[in-house]
């Protein structure tokens, strides 16, 4: 570690408590987070990890008004669930608190005064949208309109979500209040603002020459956002559900919820310690590392601390934020409106027993560097094949033949080390050092690798040994085998203690061992002689085919009824002339020959006959249909489309696909069989 700190203040973000926790939130941050508190705290470091629920902010004031319930009733509803599912996964936090508990409140708005005391808000006026006959200004979220950048219906008053724009609610085209319907009005409104432009030389200072070592994608967002220029930043809102703004003539007016919910971290640690709380806070010896997801850089990076930095009275920095990429789930964006996610309680429900599995599948695949995709089948395959096929493998065989030649000893060995024990302890301590530094340098998918490395050699040396032989003519070397190969299971049980602590601790329970440190890593003396073991059982269990299918039936319905609910449609393009449409030659044709385009995951190149020649189309449709299916296939094609290269390889014409937005896509066929070349029209 790069500078001796007394203490390790490890936050992950606060969950919006306006729904569940997915398996995109738990890979993105929790996950890491746990894994490096876990071991942290296994090398006897003075750690606190700290979280709770993020309980404003007008998306939970909305699913309120949907739900016909108020916003309280809501942050109570989700809070336990996630609390719940997150103890249940084993996320060891110190503390999970919310930010509607009084300390919070009170910890906030004296955040807030300080700062509006000593004249570090500027007050502006600006012009908002305010809903007459509801009486109160519309948050962006309640309004909503045409798309200026896409034209899309329904966009919100900061972000097209077709498009992705991000907007400000005067943009919209035909604004409306999401409330009563009707076109807002602009009405003069007061809010007080962070200047952020006046921090940006220092965060300069601070990030682009002081912190080069964050990661890649931490980095270059700060960079980018520092490079665009800053603008002052509105910490206060127009709303009833927040932290009141504590000033006078204030009334009406909350705290900007990401102007409360970071200071969350600081309400959480008072009321973990409330006489302790200031050292961890305010001493550089504290190192402070926050753990989020990509969209969240720009408030830990640079909202945050300078919130910290106007402060002062000593506030320490992150010394580090290490932000994940997002998680994919089968090819499409995780999204909690199209419930196109795996809720973590309805995992642990569903999958009783797999919770660490579920920590291995996802720290395994975790998006470190980008978006990643998790599948069903990946996760079947890595319990199979790797969790049962590689780790439970090896703990079974080490503990079964203890018991059968030993009757469950450890047994004493009388022989020396061969070759191979020896080279066994030099890759023992390379993986040590390995894990060590890979989690130190927040590589969770890397350290678990080399962890599993561990346990992929002791299948490979009782495999290469094959004591069950020796044990007719050598049993001296039988006890040195066995006797080495109970030492990586309880070297096992130490590496894994960060990974998978459940699993870990089972393993435990199994070999009898009550202590462990991670100081005994790689040791092969952690279990003495004659020390008893337990029976043999399983630590992991095969998934198998119809678990899988259950769950992807149950995404695959969700697909069907979102459909159904808001089919989500591209937006109508621009007139265009039937001159326009005449200039397209579109026919029939058929496939005559498909195959991969080598070293891509989307191409087809096929050969087909148009009537009128034979030529190579190649078409991103890979995804879609596989080589033999197209093969054969009646399709349309815009046969005079300029000729293009696309992977070195001239395509002639474009075949003609329908599309669905976020799902399929199938190719258009005539309705019944047609001769090649007839025009389309
Ligand atoms: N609730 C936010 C989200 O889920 C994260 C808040 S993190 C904090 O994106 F710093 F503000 F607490
Ligand atoms: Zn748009």
């Amino acid at each position: 570690m790069e500078k001796n700190y007394k203490r390790h203040l490890v936050t992950a973000a606060l969950p919006y408590a306006n729904g569940a926790i997915h398996i995109g939130h738990l890979a993105g941050v929790y996950i890491p987070a746990d894994i490096y508190t876990r071991y942290l705290r296994m090398r006897g470091e003075d750690v606190r990890f700290i979280c709770g629920s993020d309980e404003h902010g007008v998306p939970i004031t909305i699913k309120a008004k949907q739900n016909n319930c108020s916003p309280q009733e809501i942050v109570d509803k989700y809070h336990v669930i996630i609390k719940d599912s997150f103890e249940k996964l084993g996320i060891n936090f110190d503390i999970y608190s919310r930010t509607s508990s009084a300390t919070h409140h009170k910890t906030a708005a004296d955040f807030f005064r300080k700062l509006y005391e000593e004249g570090k808000f500027i007050q502006k006026e600006s012009e908002q949208y305010f809903d007459e006959e509801a009486n109160q200004f519309l948050a962006d979220r309640y309004i909503v309109g045409t798309c200026p950048k896409c034209s899309a219906e329904g966009a919100y008053g900061d972000q097209c979500e077709k498009c992705g724009s991000t907007l400000s609610p005067t943009e919209l085209i035909n604004p409306k209040s999401a409330l009563s319907g009707n076109a807002p009005i602009l009405k003069k409104t007061s809010h007080w603002y962070l200047p952020l432009d006046q921090y940006e030389p220092w965060l300069r200072e601070w990030i682009v020459e002081g912190h080069k070592e964050w990661k890649v994608n931490v980095y270059g967002q700060c960079k980018s956002w520092l490079d665009g220029g800053l603008q002052p930043r509105a910490v206060s809102r127009d709303l009833d559900w927040g932290v009141p703004v504590p000033v006078e003539g204030a009334e009406g007016k909350v705290l900007y919820v990401w102007f409360d919910a970071p200071i969350g971290y600081i309400s959480n640690t008072i009321e973990l310690m409330p006489n302790d709380w200031e050292k961890w806070w305010k001493s550089e010896d504290t190192k402070l590392v926050h753990f989020i997801g990509k969209d969240n850089i720009v408030f830990h990076c640079i909202v945050f601390p300078s919130m910290l930095k106007a402060y002062g009275d000593g506030f320490i920095l992150p010394e580090n934020v290490p932000a994940n990429e997002f998680l994919n789930l089968e090819g499409n964006k995780i999204s909690t409106s199209r419930n196109w996610a795996v809720w973590l309680h309805e995992y642990l429900q569903e999958m009783p027993g797999k919770e660490d599995v579920l920590r291995y599948v996802l720290c395994a695949n975790a998006p470190e560097t980008k978006d990643n995709d998790f599948t069903w089948k990946d996760f079947q395959t890595r319990n199979n094949s790797e969790l049962v096929g590689i780790f439970g493998n090896f703990v079974n065989r080490a503990v079964v033949l203890t018991h059968k030649y030993f009757q469950g000893g450890v047994p004493k060995i009388e022989l020396g080390f061969t070759a191979m024990e020896s080279e066994l302890e030099k890759e023992m301590l390379n993986i040590k050092r390995s894990i060590e530094d890979n989690i130190e340098n927040y590589k969770f998918r890397e350290a678990l690798r080399e962890a599993m490395n561990l346990a992929r050699m002791g299948n490979k040396y009782l495999t290469d040994t094959e004591p069950w032989k020796l044990a007719k003519s050598d049993m001296d070397r039988v006890a040195v085998i066995l006797n080495v190969s109970l030492q990586i299971c309880a070297n096992l049980s130490i590496a894994f203690e960060p990974f998978m602590p459940h699993v870990a601790q089972k393993l435990r329970d199994i070999l009898n061992m009550n202590t462990f440190e991670w100081d005994q890593l790689a040791s092969l003396s952690i279990l003495s002689s004659n020390h008893q073991i337990n029976p043999a059982s399983l630590l992991f269990e095969k998934v198998e085919d119809e678990q899988i299918e259950f769950q992807v039936n149950k995404l695959e319905q969700t697909k069907q009824e979102s459909k159904k609910e808001e089919p989500e449609l591209a937006p109508l393009k621009p007139e265009c002339t039937f001159d326009d449409f005449m200039k397209m030659d579109i026919r029939t044709a058929t496939v005559l020959e498909a195959e991969r385009v080598p070293k891509t995951d989307k191409l087809l190149k096929l050969k087909i006959d148009t009537g009128l020649d034979i030529r190579t189309i190649v078409s991103g449709i890979a995804e879609y249909y596989t080589p033999e299916e197209m093969i054969g296939k009646q399709i349309s094609i815009l046969a005079n489309l300029a000729p293009r290269k696309i992977k070195g390889i001239e395509s002639k014409g474009m075949i003609l696909m329908a599309k669905e937005e976020n799902g399929d896509m199938k190719i258009v066929t005539p309705e019944g069989k047609l001769i090649n070349g007839a025009t389309i029209g």
